[in-house]
């Protein structure tokens, strides 16, 4: 190994201009408004909207109290079925709401929830469906709204990967009932901690702004039994910024994955995953799968890549349904979810940034290949 060599984490995140942000910073040392839907959050979130192309969205202080609200805005109950195959956040969230989380298998390319194992679970006491558009790939998003219509549930996507993701030119953040983001520093898009809800009303989307605040509705009155989940006015100015070159970011993002894609092909028992038809991709996670063709086990090749400074991570292992609150649920079994048990045993997300270079690249191929 050679000690000389830098360094390459899994991502790495794209920070604003420092003297910009200073400049944000200074008006809001001089307007002294710091929280509570400053003019900051206010830009922030009618440009979040413009940008990703929804009629609303609700700013919160991190993804996972964005979904907590969500289940709490759609008064849901009972069970929810969800993927095990994605962030421990997702079914953490029914479990602090008091649902019971309902593991149903996943598709075996993309690794997203699959509708047909999803009917399977539904019963009487099923309320709502919470699918993850893993990686940032969508989700059969027909399939579950067909679902929805028949058994009459709600659905929340946890899109926490999805930022700017379109589908035939339309965010896919359009469809569910809701959608949650999140701007967690490794994201495509970061506002360092952050998150959003995506709602299509603008009853429910004040129902969510009085969750989000304690439940105040104004001054005297509190309607909801709300939370904390504000946003603050240095992150939403942070956010303006960040907005600012999403774009270009996304493109570098792109040309890492097409490298990657170039580099990868032509070896036996690594799989990875091309883009979906009429989909505009973020490049969120470069994930490949190690496959029984592949010379070395999984863990044997992320063990070699770390021992040379590569840092991929193992998205998504364990499974959520591994983990000790989740492992005795019914649908918790490797029965149940073999797809899921085999992707996650297979998987390694390798590093994916707009700055990581070309040569960079060549370096991880040459272990992998
Ligand atoms: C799929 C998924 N859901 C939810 C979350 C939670 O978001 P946050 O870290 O902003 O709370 C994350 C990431 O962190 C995630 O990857």
């Amino acid at each position: 190994m050679n000690k000389h060599q830098d360094k390459i984490l899994v991502t790495q995140p794209t920070l604003p201009d420092l003297q910009q942000y200073q400049k944000l910073l200074q008006q809001i040392w001089d307007n002294k408004w710091l929280t509570n839907n400053g003019p900051f959050h206010q830009e922030f979130e009618k440009k979040l909207a413009d940008y990703l192309g929804v009629p609303y969205v609700s700013l919160f202080s991190n993804g996972t109290i964005a979904l907590m609200v969500a289940l709490k805005a759609l008064d849901i109950q009972g069970e929810v079925i969800t993927t095990p195959y994605t962030f421990v956040a997702t079914s953490h969230s029914l479990l602090w709401n008091n649902n019971t989380p309902v593991f149903a298998d996943v598709d075996p390319v993309y690794g997203n929830l699959s509708p047909a194992a999803v009917e399977k679970h539904i019963t009487d006491k099923t309320t709502a469906i919470m699918p993850v558009h893993v990686y940032g790939n969508p989700v059969d998003v027909a399939g579950f709204e067909q679902l929805a219509k028949k058994y009459n549930l709600k659905i929340i996507y946890d899109a926490a990967h999805a930022f700017g993701v379109q589908q035939k030119g339309k965010s896919i953040l359009n469809y569910g009932d809701l959608s949650i983001l999140s701007f967690h520093a490794t994201k495509t898009f970061n506002t360092v901690e952050g998150g959003a809800i995506i709602s299509h009303d603008l009853a429910t989307k004040k129902q969510i702004d009085y969750l989000k605040n304690f439940g105040f509705e104004n001054e005297t009155s509190v309607v909801t039994l709300g939370i904390n989940g504000k946003m603050n006015e240095l992150i939403a100015a942070f956010g303006l910024l960040q907005l600012e070159h999403i774009d270009s970011d996304i493109a570098k993002r792109q040309k890492v994955a097409d490298w990657y894609r170039k580099a990868l092909s032509g070896i036996k028992g690594i799989r990875f995953l091309d883009d979906m038809p009429n989909v505009r991709h973020n490049y969120s996670y470069f994930p490949i799968f190690v496959e029984p063709e592949y010379p070395l086990t999984r863990d044997e090749l992320y063990e070699k890549l770390k021992v040379n400074d590569i840092y991929g991570r193992r998205y998504f292992y364990p499974l959520v349904s591994e983990f000790p609150m989740y492992q005795n649920l019914p649908t918790a079994t490797k029965e149940n979810l073999p797809v899921a048990h085999r992707l996650a045993e297979q998987v390694i997300c390798l590093p994916m940034y707009a700055t990581l270079n070309e040569n960079s690249i060549q370096r991880i191929i040459k272990l992998i290949s």
